[in-house]
């Protein structure tokens, strides 16, 4: 099995002049960022949940990150965005290394987080759900702001057309539609999504698929997905990386791990 942690997606550290110290995400805003995470590790009190993980991510790349339940996926997103503290390892956005920022410093460096689960705010209209993703923005007049809520209204018309109704009147596809807008309202660079396709329907999810694909080519976001649904999550990515008890056992392209039947077999269920 390969188990290669050098991966073979294009090198990191393309974009050396990044913001991802934050003083100037503005001008970061659309530019194309590598993610290496290299020898992390992460959990919680005395469960190490990550235990050395490395996973290379190049800039404009989709990099489906999966396995078991338990496997330590969600952990490696939480680390990443700074929910949960590294304990050792680094993790280098465009060559800066984010590891002990904060969560507000890591959004502002251009790392967007789309949590297990959705995190949509029923009461809340929305609109007002989508402008919790501009709270990272410091300055800039308000119609900066409009103009980006038309842009994301734009690409997901059914937000646009229920803008002003409570969020709990969304379908589940919207809904995620809903956590996707804002957290490109944040203008990231890098987007780690967690099993954004849990609990939609066929239909539903090969649109969240597709439009995931937009995402990257579009935008050029890098983007870490993270998926129970291995064979989906492959046909979509460049890379993928199956994670086992917190360990990387396998990265390699895509299309070589969808075509790989022992590790199917063993770790992707498929
Ligand atoms: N809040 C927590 N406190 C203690 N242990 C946790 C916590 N969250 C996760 N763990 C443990 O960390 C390990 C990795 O869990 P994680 O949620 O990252 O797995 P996962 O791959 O996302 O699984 P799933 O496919 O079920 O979402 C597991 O052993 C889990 O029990
Ligand atoms: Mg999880």
């Amino acid at each position: 099995m390969s188990s290669g942690t050098n991966g073979s997606g294009p090198a990191v550290g393309s974009d050396r002049d990044g913001a991802a110290g934050g003083s100037d995400r503005d001008g970061a805003a659309g530019r194309s960022a590598s993610l290496a995470v290299d020898g992390l590790v992460a959990g919680y009190g005395e469960v190490i949940a990550l235990d050395g993980v490395t996973v290379m991510a190049g800039a404009g790349s989709i990099t489906a990150v999966l396995g078991a339940n338990g496997a330590g996926k969600t952990t490696l997103l939480r680390a990443v965005s700074g929910m949960i503290k590294a304990r050792r390892g680094r993790i280098l956005l465009a060559d800066h290394d984010v590891a002990g920022r904060s969560p507000e410093q890591i959004v502002r460096a251009g790392i967007a987080h789309v949590p297990e689960g959705q995190g949509v705010i029923p009461e809340l209209t929305v609109e007002e759900n989508l402008r919790i993703g501009m709270m990272s923005w410091r300055r800039g007049p308000r119609a900066g702001r409009v103009a980006a809520l038309e842009e994301e209204y734009a690409r997901f018309k059914p937000l646009a057309d229920r803008r002003r109704k409570p969020a709990s009147t969304l379908s589940g596809g919207e809904r995620q539609m809903l956590v996707i807008a804002r957290a490109l309202l944040a203008r990231p660079r890098v987007l780690l999504l967690d099993e954004p396709s849990l609990g939609l329907a066929p239909r539903v999810m090969a649109q969240v698929m597709d439009l995931i694909v937009q995402l990257s080519r579009e935008r050029g976001l890098t983007i870490l997905l993270v998926e129970q649904n291995a064979r989906s999550a492959l046909a979509i990515a460049d890379h993928g990386v199956v994670l086992n008890l917190g360990r990387v056992v396998a990265s390699a392209d895509a299309a070589i791990l969808a075509t790989d039947v022992a590790l199917r077999h063993h770790y992707l269920g498929f």
